[in-house]
């Protein structure tokens, strides 16, 4: 019996496009461009570090999906996970009642994040894990007695997901003009892009790091200690760009948010499991933060899974009486899920993804770094396999693009430039033009060579045409 799922044939490529076109309603998309006439991008496979289109064409994946698959395409042991468990217990609702798998991996995710970050709270998404967050903190100041503390901290241009609450702790005007009102309290500071940071800062991180970190000080005394729940970071920022931590940046975070009975959230929905070359980023960086919201990566995206994994102080006053979170999602602790993500949690161990990341992340640094010798490439930042490319118009002055130039360049035609030489990433310019990558934490120098290679090519390209 072929393996070949039906829709993969020569001649169903227009068919399919022609029908996505109809029906499906892509994520943030303009879906003019497929109503104008170009063919939607059809994935049909993929198998290692590389998917395969309806047409036969090869991509290396240099986003992983969108920062999930970090084990790689194509992965039986993670297949035969889900239909193991689909055949015992597809599904059955942990709103009161606990399934082997779930529990599993609770114990698990206890056992993997940092300090006494013990209590998990399983959702299908990232989106899902800080909403809870913050759903999170706002009864737990009002079950302490302090009803009033309920605002959160958050940093420009990051992206914490769509949903309302979520969108109100995401930094980027641009996607929430159109929602607005949001959910009040969100306020926001400044990120740690150094390359765009205040000139007299620029060449010193650790100053860099501390005038950061005390924006959220400052942000906090400003609106009153007693108004403000919590401060949502990325250990590592990815909208905008990649913005590493400066040095002692997380720790003063860590020690603002201690002196202010404010809750430190570290939003590990893309550094978690691997990225960075450890279970947590807040591993690596050395900080305990009172919750991680964590997703994508735990199941190596073969099926949607999300947490939120919770401190014992937090958890308290949910231990007795008649408290309860008032708080769930139909899917939460998914039996299939929760086997999905233990057998990539195996398979990542047994492979030593962390090490292998600290292995080559920085022979991955390396090679990207030689596309600084672009005129196009004015920095190029990040951390494990996790890397922005800021683009500029003139390097001594790093002045950036015009909205209008921004546009010609990223859609008009880097995004298909790069998709049709071979390399799935992503230009955006959220913050700044970027380009991001992200490959499987499988990929090795060859993979790094081949995202050099038709980046510099396309690059190059690119800077012709402007
Ligand atoms: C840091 C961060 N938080 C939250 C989200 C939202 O996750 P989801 O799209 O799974 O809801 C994302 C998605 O990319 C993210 O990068």
């Amino acid at each position: 019996m072929s393996t070949t799922p039906q829709y993969v044939t020569e001649n169903f490529s227009d068919d399919l496009s022609d029908r996505a076109s109809r029906h499906l309603w892509m994520h943030f998309t303009r879906m003019s461009t497929y109503h104008e006439g170009t063919s939607v991008p059809i994935i049909v496979r993929g198998e290692g570090p590389y998917v395969y289109d309806d047409r036969g064409r090869r991509y290396l994946d240099g986003l992983s999906g969108l920062f999930t698959v970090q084990m790689g395409h194509g992965r039986q042991e993670l297949a035969e996970a889900a239909a193991r468990q689909a055949s015992t217990l597809a599904h059955f609702p942990i709103w009161s009642y606990a399934n082997p798998p779930a529990i599993e991996l609770a114990e698990r995710l206890a056992h993997l994040a940092p300090g006494d970050l013990n209590r998990v709270f399983f959702t299908t998404a990232g989106g899902e894990a800080v909403e809870s967050a913050f759903k999170l903190v706002k009864q737990y100041f009002k079950m302490m007695g302090k009803p009033t503390k309920h605002k959160v901290i958050s940093r420009a241009i990051a992206y914490h997901g769509t949903t309302h609450g979520a969108l109100t702790i995401t930094g980027i005007p641009a996607i929430k003009q159109f929602f607005e009102p949001l959910v009040p309290g969100g306020l926001k500071v400044p990120n740690t892009n150094i390359y765009r940071a205040p000139e007299h800062l620029r060449d010193d991180e650790h100053a860099f790091g501390k005038w950061a970190a005390d924006r959220i000080e400052e942000m906090i005394l400003l609106e009153g200690p007693d108004t403000v729940a919590a401060v949502f970071v990325e250990p590592v920022q990815n909208s905008g760009g990649c913005f590493p931590p400066p040095p002692g940046y997380l720790k003063r975070v860590r020690e603002i948010c201690t002196k202010y009975d404010v809750i430190m959230v570290a939003d590990e929905v893309i550094t978690g499991f691997g990225r960075i070359g450890d279970w947590f980023a807040s591993h690596r960086y050395d900080i305990k933060p009172d919750i991680i919201t964590c997703a994508k990566g735990m199941t190596s995206g073969y099926v949607p899974m999300g947490a939120m994994i919770v401190s014992d102080r937090l958890y308290e006053p949910f231990r007795s009486g008649t408290n309860a979170f008032l708080h769930g999602f139909t899917y939460g602790g998914h039996p299939v899920g929760s086997a999905v993500a233990l057998a990539n949690l195996d398979l990542m161990e047994k492979e030593k993804i962390n090490e292998h990341v600290r292995a080559n992340e920085g022979a991955l640094r390396a090679t990207l770094e030689k596309l600084k010798d672009l005129p196009i490439v004015g920095d190029v930042r990040g951390a494990g396999y996790f890397y922005g490319i800021e683009m500029v118009k003139d390097k001594e002055t790093r002045e950036t693009f015009s909205a209008d130039e921004s546009e010609r360049l990223l859609r008009g035609f880097l995004s298909k430039a790069l998709f049709d030489a071979g390399l799935y990433c992503r230009a955006d310019d959220r913050g700044e033009p970027v380009i991001q990558i992200a490959p499987p934490l499988i990929c090795t120098q060859e993979h790094f060579d081949e995202i050099e290679q038709i980046l510099r090519s396309v690059l190059t390209q690119a800077w012709s045409i402007l």
